[in-house]
């Protein structure tokens, strides 16, 4: 069985969902069985009014299908992705990730592998804070947290060794750079989840 990875996003704008893309693209390279999903819209009619590219990435949608419980379960390995938000991930993605109370009482997201990635519009805004803010959430599931680092010489170009992420200048839409640390990032969360899968497998 290939390993199952679950990419997890929330996106406004749609930069966030290109990054995922990109990380799921990478993943699948890595010969994983992969699912993209995003989560439910919850900032009220008004406030996506207001901006005209959320509106728009709103009516368009929707462009996953939306992340359930079950998809943590299923995966062996996950990667979180959310614009940041006043330096930290936006509530709509911790929403989801807080309605994982019964899989972790369980155990069920223990030994997992995550990872975490984001977008901002400027390089000093936030995106290491929303890597770290949204990996402590894996800490307490007891999944093993899977920083990209400068595991590949084009990561030292403009790679952030937290994970994945792009400054948005003037809501740019990511570049090849930044899409190609997603790729990468996706095919090291396939590639050592597989290892973990396949080590606990065989202990049994
Ligand atoms: C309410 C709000 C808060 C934001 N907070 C930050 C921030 O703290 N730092 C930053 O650099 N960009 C911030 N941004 C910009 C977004 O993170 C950036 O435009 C991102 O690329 C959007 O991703 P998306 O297209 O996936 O929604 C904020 C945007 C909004 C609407």
């Amino acid at each position: 069985m290939s390993t199952r990875i679950l990419v997890v996003y929330y996106s406004a704008t749609g930069n966030t969902a290109k990054l995922a893309s990109a990380l799921a693209d990478g993943a699948r390279e890595a010969e994983a069985g992969v699912r993209v999903r995003t989560v439910p819209e919850t900032a009220p009619p008004a406030a996506v009014a207001s901006n005209p590219r959320w509106q728009a990435w709103v009516d368009a949608g929707p462009h996953h299908e939306t992340a359930t419980l079950e998809d943590l379960e299923w995966a062996d390995g996950f990667a979180a992705g959310s614009p940041t938000r006043f330096g930290g991930p936006a509530a709509q993605l911790k929403s989801f990730l807080d309605s994982t109370g019964g899989l972790w009482a369980k155990g069920k997201l223990v030994n997992k592998v995550a990872t975490s990635f984001t977008t901002a519009s400027t390089a000093h805004g936030g995106l290491e804070a929303t890597v770290l803010a949204t990996n402590n959430i894996f800490y307490h599931w007891g999944a093993i947290v899977l920083p990209l680092g400068y595991t590949d010489p084009r990561l030292l170009e403009s790679g952030n060794p937290y994970g994945g992420s792009f400054v948005s200048r003037e809501s740019a839409e990511p570049d090849e750079l930044a899409l190609d640390a997603l790729r990468l990032q996706g095919r090291r969360l396939a590639t050592v989840s597989r290892y973990i899968a396949d080590g606990l497998f065989k202990d049994g």
